[in-house]
């Protein structure tokens, strides 16, 4: 397969997420992979040359040190409306051997465009990628992979969330399952609570026209902090081989509800006031360009959930993300419970152990009761950690690989998608509804004062 050239057609070619994160990825991957081939098709609405396609690719390989590889790419642009099917039709008419559809377009458009697409356009074996995110609501989600599994087969579907290709996502399997002294105590018997945060320090970025319909708890909990919480609690899977994989995360997320049944008082939601953010002044979020206060959006977004199996029933699965905020934790925290008992005679706190991923730049740490330095029968805290470095690639090109492998374990199954609407449907009601009041914090803290993460 690595001899062959797949040909990537990229709908969306002249946009920011295909310039500022596929592009550079896909460099890297190309870069790390000489005998990799890729034919580079791109398609827009814009009116571009080749030539300017071309140039483009040059600059987002640049980004990545990647440039050389962008002379083994054959490289074309083409003029295409998706939502039109004379257009793709005349798109994809003759495309041979291993072609892959990366919809780099808003959902609507994405949505628009299976519409206008029938199987006879689509070549054999086509492989479908597309962002987050995935329908807005479950019935959405279900309707579009109805729509889909009419087109091509559920394997030739790839349902892109990055954060699968994080590496501190892929490095919990070998942490969790590769050590005995934590694989048999990764359940509620041992564990006490876990919190994953992706906290950020961007703003806004002038994506107001999205965030401002989708919100923290759409933008990062619905996709990606629900699919880092699938791994960690899914059970091992025998192999990962895509089918294995994707079917423990599923079975996870199927288990998952908000914590108590009560979004109310599971959830929290607020927004910045003006700030600043590494002595950048940053103007309240509802005076950002393009904001609608009146639409009452979150940038902040935290809930608790219940995965509700024999293995973690009664464990609180804290998930919480953020713009705007002063140094900011992103990390998988899992807090293991105390002993039942310490000899008597041995003093100070037994607390339980608590082991940290941290979620770029990717370090390991383990924190453990010892015996204290100055008095040996006084417990004193310490902390193992390991630097991980940089994952190989990133998460982007990560996913790059998986779709032009034709091997989806790293991207999301539809009913999972669907899983994760669902889960968060009670919380999306209840915010709506008003049961959960819109805080405040200033850019640049650490959240509203009284709520903070435990870290
Ligand atoms: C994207 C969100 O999916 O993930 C962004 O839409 C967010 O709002 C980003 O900033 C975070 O991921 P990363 O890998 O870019 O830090």
């Amino acid at each position: 397969r690595m001899d062959a050239a797949t040909t990537l057609v990229i709908f969306g070619a002249t946009g920011d997420l295909a310039s500022r994160l596929l592009l550079p990825a896909l460099g890297q991957l190309l870069a790390s992979e000489p005998d990799r081939r890729v034919n580079l098709i791109g398609a827009g609405t814009e009116d571009w040359s080749d030539a300017a396609l071309k140039k483009v690719v040059r600059t987002a390989f640049a980004a990545s040190d990647a440039e050389a590889a962008a002379d083994r790419v054959d490289i074309s642009y083409q003029q295409t409306d998706i939502t039109k099917a004379a257009d793709l039709k005349r798109l994809l008419k003759g495309l041979k051997g291993q072609v892959a559809l990366y919809f780099a377009v808003p959902p609507a458009v994405t949505a628009a465009a299976c519409e206008a697409l029938t199987p006879e356009m689509l070549p054999e074996g086509v492989m479908l990628a597309m962002e987050k995110p995935f329908g807005t609501d479950e019935e959405g989600a279900r309707e579009l992979n109805a729509r889909i599994a009419a087109l091509v087969p559920e394997q030739q579907v790839f349902r892109v969330d990055h954060f699968l290709g994080k590496s501190t996502t892929l490095n919990l399997l070998g942490a969790r399952f590769a050590n005995r002294l934590l694989e048999p105590n990764w359940s509620a018997e041992s564990i006490d609570s876990v919190t994953i945060v992706y906290d950020e320090k961007l703003g806004l970025e002038g994506r107001a026209g999205y965030y401002d319909h989708a919100g923290a708890l759409v933008d990062m909990i619905q996709s990606h902090l629900l699919q880092v919480l699938a791994v960690v609690a899914m059970e091992q899977p025998a192999t990962l081989d895509q089918a294995d994989f994707r079917e423990a995360t599923s079975a996870v997320l199927r288990a998952t509800r908000i914590w108590d049944d009560d979004p109310a008082a599971s959830s929290r939601r607020a927004r910045y006031t003006a700030g600043s953010v590494d002595g950048v002044e940053k103007p309240s979020y509802i005076d950002e360009p393009g904001v609608d206060p009146a639409r009452n959006t979150e940038t902040l977004a935290e809930a608790t959930f219940e995965v509700r199996n024999a293995r973690w029933a009664g464990v609180p699965f804290t998930l919480r993300s953020g713009k705007a905020l002063g140094n900011p934790g992103r990390e998988v925290v899992v807090h293991f419970k105390a002993v039942r008992h310490v000899p008597v005679g041995l003093r100070g706190s037994a607390a339980g152990a608590v082991l940290r991923l941290s979620l770029g730049p990717d370090q390991i740490s383990l924190e453990l009761n010892l015996n204290g330095a100055d008095d040996p029968f006084v417990l004193e805290r310490a902390t193992l950690s390991a630097d991980l470095g940089p994952g190989e690639l990133l998460a982007y090109a990560e996913v790059l690989s998986g779709i032009l492998d034709a091997d989806p374990m790293l991207s999301v199954r539809g009913d999972a998608a669907e899983q994760c609407w669902r889960i968060l449907e009670p919380v999306l009601a209840a915010w709506a509804g008003d049961e959960v009041p819109l805080e405040e914090y200033a850019a640049g803290s650490r959240g509203p004062e009284h709520w903070p993460y435990r870290r």
